[in-house]
């Protein structure tokens, strides 16, 4: 009889079993169902009881063992509805964590958009080293020796023989591009120059350009402004117009410096472009015989466009941007916007 008053204390122990977690429902299952469990127990010692008590046995233990098993359904439906609700009940418009995750900075996009451009008509991009010998910015340029176009570039020079210098353009590395391709060659230099300024609204001693040239058979002044109308109306938009004034540069002839119509009032007149209509963003011209020659290119057969802008100009004038430090003070409320 001592079986049979067991099961009904296990009984009444069961629905005692506090059960709040997985690992409570699991302890459970482990102590009352397993193999080793306790019901699995009692079936054992039921197997050695008289025949005449059996019955007085069999019925209470399989009511123990339907109790179990209900009791451990029960309690694994709940927790299971438990944690569905829990995560469909999250307050979904509460603020989580917030990261920052930071962005590009605007001189970056603004290059990036440039060289994307440019690259989908065939442009390839090529980089040339920061510090630069006289030969590649200026003497290769066709800059002769005592020319003031070199003053025209307030030059950092480095080192005490003052043989190596900040380059003052990325002008420079179309001499590094031709000491290694041969034409046809159509190529796009980004990069950081020099120059020594006093730091001012309008003027820094670093800042960024982006120049590319072209050379083939026959390149006309013609294929320079076709290539610079289509950069100008996919950055600054469709409607844009181009304008060409003469200039000088010691590596084109003839040179020319391009306005675009101004995005900001479309020609109009506004504080932007100071009431002309148009914004000047580059240099440029056809490829100067003498570089051509320098690297034994016949001119004869051969002719090429080159042409060069500045990034925080560029910037500028499509963001409207009135002061060049901003680029440089990694304040976060500027760097934000972009
Ligand atoms: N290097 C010139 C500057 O810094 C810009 C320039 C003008 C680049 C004409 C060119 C060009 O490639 O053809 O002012």
């Amino acid at each position: 009889m001592s079986l049979l008053k067991e099961i009904q204390n296990t009984a009444l122990a069961i629905e005692q079993e506090p059960i709040v977690s997985k690992e409570d429902l699991e302890h459970f299952r482990l102590k009352y169902l397993s193999k080793k469990g306790i019901i699995n127990q009692y079936v054992e010692a039921f197997r050695t009881v008289p025949n005449d008590e059996k019955k007085h046995i069999g019925q209470p233990l399989n009511q123990l063992k339907q109790l179990a098993e209900n009791f451990f359904k029960n309690k694994q439906e709940i927790l299971e509805n438990l944690t569905l609700s829990v995560s469909v009940d999250r307050d979904l418009s509460l603020e989580s964590n917030f990261y920052t995750t930071g962005s590009r900075h605007p001189l970056r996009q603004v290059e990036y958009d440039i060289v994307s451009i440019f690259e989908a008509i065939g442009f390839v991009p090529y980089e040339g080293p920061e510090i630069e010998d006289d030969w590649h910015n200026f003497s290769g340029l066709n800059f002769a020796e005592h020319h003031p176009a070199r003053d025209m570039q307030d030059t950092f020079f480095v080192g005490e023989d003052a043989k190596h210098l900040l380059r003052t353009h990325t002008t420079s590395v179309q001499i590094r591009a031709l000491e290694k391709f041969t034409p046809p060659m159509k190529v796009l230099m980004p990069g950081r120059v020099y120059r020594n300024e006093a730091i001012s609204a309008r003027a820094h001693c670093f800042f960024h350009q982006i120049d590319g040239f072209y050379i083939n058979k026959k390149v006309s002044f013609a294929d320079l402004k076709g290539t610079l109308l289509h950069f100008a109306k996919q950055f600054f938009g469709v409607k844009t117009e181009l304008r060409v004034r003469p200039s000088y540069f010691p590596f084109t002839e003839p040179s020319v410096e391009m306005d675009v119509s101004c995005n900001v009032c479309q020609k109009k007149g506004c504080n932007v472009c100071k009431y002309t209509g148009w914004l000047e963003i580059l240099g440029g011209g056809l490829i100067h015989p003498n570089i051509l020659k320098n690297f034994g290119i016949d001119p004869n057969e051969y002719s090429g466009f080159a042409f060069g802008m500045g990034v925080e100009r560029i910037s500028m004038l499509k963001y409207q941007i009135k002061d060049l430090r901003l680029f440089s003070q990694n304040d976060v409320a500027f760097l934000n916007q972009f």
